[in-house]
C-alpha cells in the first residue's frame, strides 16, 4: 500500500478557500479592503446609498451607465410589468411551504426557468432581460411564501409602489412610511452587487459551463443559505436578544472572545477597515428604533460596538450584516426571512457577474492536490475482510 506523502509530490501552492486569489478581471465593483472603499461600475456606494434609489444602481449594474430619467422611468416600468408570478409558482411555494424561505425561493426560481420565453438564450441582451425578470419576481416569491405559509393570500404586487416599498407593501398588505421605505431602498442599495463572494462566484462557476442564467441565480442562492455568508444578519439579531440590555454588552463580548467564537457582525474576509455599508444602516437602526419605541435595540449594538473597539487593530470592525438584522426585525420581518431579503437585493449582482463570465467565458475548474492512498490492488469483495 502506498501512500502519496509530500516526498513524493511536486511541491504545489496551496490557496485553500481561494484567499487572496485573482481568477479574472471585473468591471462591476471595485473593493478596498484596507481603504473601507466600495464602487459599483466606479460609483461610490455612499453617493449611490445617499442619493439614487435601488432601481437606479440596478440599472447601473445592468447597463454600465446612471439612466437618464426617460431610461429610468422605461425600466421601472419594465420591473413593475415582471413582478407578478405564473399561477404554477404559486401551486410550486404552496407544495414547499414548510420548508426555509432559502430552499422554497431556490425552488421557486428554479421552477421559474419552466416559465421564462428566453431560458437557453444565453445572448448578454436576453441575460440582462432575464435578470431584470427575476429582480421583479424574486420578491413576490418571497412575500408569497411568506403569505402561504401563514395561512394567507398573497397580497398582489402594488404597481404604483418603488421596488422597496412593494415589497414592505406586500408582507402587511399596508403602504409603508416613507422612511422604511427608503430604508429598506438603501438595504437593496447596500446588497447590490459585492465581488467575487461565495454566491457570485457560484453563479460565474455554473455560468463558465455555459449553463443558462437561471441555473446560475438558483446555485447562487443556494451558496448564500449558508451561515457563513448569508446568516449573520440572523445571527447578529439573535445575539443582540441574548444580550437583551445594553448593560449585559461587554460581558457577552468577553465570553464569546474567551470561547474563541466571534461577535457575529464584526469582520470580513475583504474589509480590514469599517465595511463601508455599515454607516448607512447604523443611522437607520437609530432612526427606527426610535420611531417603532424600541431604542433598546440600537443601545445594544451600540455597546456591542464599544465592547468591540480593542479588536479593530486586528482589522476587525463592524459589517454591514451587524446593522442589517436589526432594521429587518424592526421593519416586521421573521428572522429566516434575512437571508432571502439579502438574495432580492443582490440579484442585479449576481447577474452583472454571469454577463461579465459570457463575455469572456472560460470553463472555472480548478485542481485540488491528491494525498490519499496510491495504487492499490484491488481485492474482489468474497475475499474482503
Ligand atoms: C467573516 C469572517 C468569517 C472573516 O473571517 P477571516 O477573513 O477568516 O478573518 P480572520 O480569521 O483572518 O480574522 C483575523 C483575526 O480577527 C479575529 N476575528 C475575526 N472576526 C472576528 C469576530 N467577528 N469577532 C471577534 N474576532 C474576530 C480572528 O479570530 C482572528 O484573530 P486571530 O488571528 O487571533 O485568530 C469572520 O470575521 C466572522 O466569522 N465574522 C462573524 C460573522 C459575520 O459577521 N459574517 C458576515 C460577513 S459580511
Amino acid at each position: 500500500m502506498t501512500t502519496t506523502d509530500a516526498g513524493q509530490l511536486p511541491e504545489v501552492a496551496i490557496r485553500r478557500g481561494l484567499k487572496d486569489v485573482y481568477f479574472d478581471r471585473t468591471r462591476a465593483s471595485y473593493i478596498d479592503g484596507r481603504a473601507g472603499k466600495l464602487l459599483y461600475r466606479g460609483y461610490s456606494i455612499h453617493d449611490l446609498a445617499d442619493h439614487s434609489t435601488f432601481e437606479e444602481t440596478a440599472y447601473l449594474l445592468f447597463y454600465s451607465k446612471l439612466p437618464t430619467g426617460d431610461e429610468l422611468a422605461a425600466f421601472e416600468a419594465d420591473l413593475k410589468a415582471s413582478r407578478t408570478l405564473p399561477d404554477e409558482i404559486f401551486d410550486i411555494i404552496h407544495a414547499v411551504r414548510h420548508a426555509h424561505p432559502m430552499d422554497v425561493l431556490r425552488t421557486a426560481t428554479s421552477a421559474l426557468a419552466a416559465f421564462d420565453p428566453e431560458v437557453n438564450d444565453n445572448s448578454i441582451e436576453a441575460t440582462v432581460r432575464k435578470g431584470v425578470r427575476l429582480t421583479a419576481q424574486v420578491p413576490t416569491i418571497v412575500m408569497a411564501h411568506e403569505a402561504i405559509r401563514n395561512g394567507r393570500q398573497p397580497v398582489a404586487p402594488n404597481l404604483s409602489l418603488s421596488h422597496a416599498a412593494n415589497f414592505l407593501y406586500m408582507l402587511t398588505g399596508e403602504v409603508p412610511t416613507d422612511d422604511a421605505a427608503r430604508l429598506m431602498d438603501k438595504d437593496f442599495i447596500l446588497h447590490a452587487e459585492h465581488g467575487p463572494n461565495a454566491s457570485a462566484f457560484t453563479a460565474r462557476v455554473v455560468a463558465g459551463t455555459q449553463a443558462n442564467l437561471h441555473a446560475a441565480i438558483v446555485a447562487a442562492i443556494g451558496a448564500l443559505s449558508g451561515p457563513s455568508h448569508g446568516g449573520a444578519a440572523e445571527n447578529v439579531m439573535q445575539m443582540a436578544m441574548e444580550i437583551g440590555e445594553p448593560e449585559n454588552a461587554a460581558a457577552y463580548v468577553q465570553r464569546l472572545r474567551s470561547e474563541g467564537k466571534p461577535v457575529m457582525g464584526f469582520g470580513h474576509r475583504v474589509y480590514k477597515a469599517e465595511d463601508p455599508r455599515a454607516r448607512h444602516l447604523r443611522e437607520g437602526v437609530r432612526r427606527l428604533s426610535l420611531e417603532r419605541e424600541e431604542p433598546k435595540w440600537y443601545h445594544i449594538l451600540e455597546a456591542v460596538q464599544e465592547a468591540m473597539r480593542p479588536y479593530a487593530r486586528l482589522g476587525v470592525h463592524v459589517n454591514v450584516d451587524f446593522f442589517a438584522g436589526v432594521i429587518y426585525y424592526l421593519v416586521g420581518f421573521p428572522p429566516d426571512l434575512f437571508v432571502p431579503i439579502f438574495a432580492v437585493g443582490r440579484i442585479p449582482g449576481w447577474t452583472a457577474q454571469v454577463v461579465e463570465q459570457f463575455e469572456n467565458n472560460i470553463l472555472i475548474r480548478p485542481l485540488t492536490q491528491y494525498v490519499g492512498e496510491m495504487d492499490l490492488p484491488y481485492i474482489p469483495i468474497e475475499e474482503r475482510g
